[in-house]
């Protein structure tokens, strides 16, 4: 075991990738199935903030709302409770130290997929700032071109979601967490 590794009490999973990937959908799967407190930091984001995240875009700026999720990362990995699942946003691999963070955080599952199924599912909705453009199928290519080894450094598992349901996902990860958990305590 390495020391970016988890220490053995940090068994929580944190889920990567990018928007409209499905990470709120299986994080909730893998809550339900595990038990484990479930935090979704763009959801306490906005709790913080007491606005919505294009609203925090639109009126703080993006360095300001990527601060406090560095923030709330770094909070994440300093919390001593045991076993929770991460949700993180799509934009979390961005900042080097927060790919630090994140190994540090627990085990890192990507959820990875096309930028049609991107395109696809967000489609119908106006919540993510980084989407409202002229041209999102072309902003989705690019921001997806830039971060793809971002998550490929920070995973520790990678799963191509296409054609799975939620529930097949988590069981993938169930079972590839409790090999690596078992087998770097
Ligand atoms: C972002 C993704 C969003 C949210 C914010 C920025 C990004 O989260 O954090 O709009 O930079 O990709 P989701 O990945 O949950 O949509």
């Amino acid at each position: 075991m390495n020391d970016k590794e988890p220490p053995h009490s940090q068994r929580n999973i944190v889920l990567v990738g990018f928007m409209g990937s499905g990470k709120s959908t299986i994080a909730r799967a893998l809550h339900q199935r595990l038990g484990y407190p479930l935090v979704e930091m763009d959801q306490v984001l906005e709790e913080r903030a007491g606005k919505s995240i294009p609203r925090i875009f639109a009126e703080d700026g993006e360095e300001a709302f990527r601060d406090r999720e560095s923030a709330l990362l770094r909070e994440q990995v300093e919390s001593k409770a045991p076993g929770r699942i991460v949700s993180t946003g799509g934009g979390v691999v961005g900042r080097a130290e927060n790919r630090e963070l994140l190994r540090r955080l627990g085990y890192v599952v990507w959820l990875k997929v096309t930028p049609e199924m991107v395109l696809e599912r967000t489609a119908r909705t106006r919540h993510r700032p980084l989407l409202n453009t002229e041209d999102p199928e072309e902003r989705i290519r690019t921001l997806m071109e830039q971060r793809e080894p971002l998550y490929e450094e920070v995973a520790h598992l990678t799963l191509e979601t296409g054609g799975l349901s939620s529930d097949e996902v988590a069981t993938g990860i169930l079972e590839c967490a409790r090999y690596h958990f078992t087998h770097s305590a």
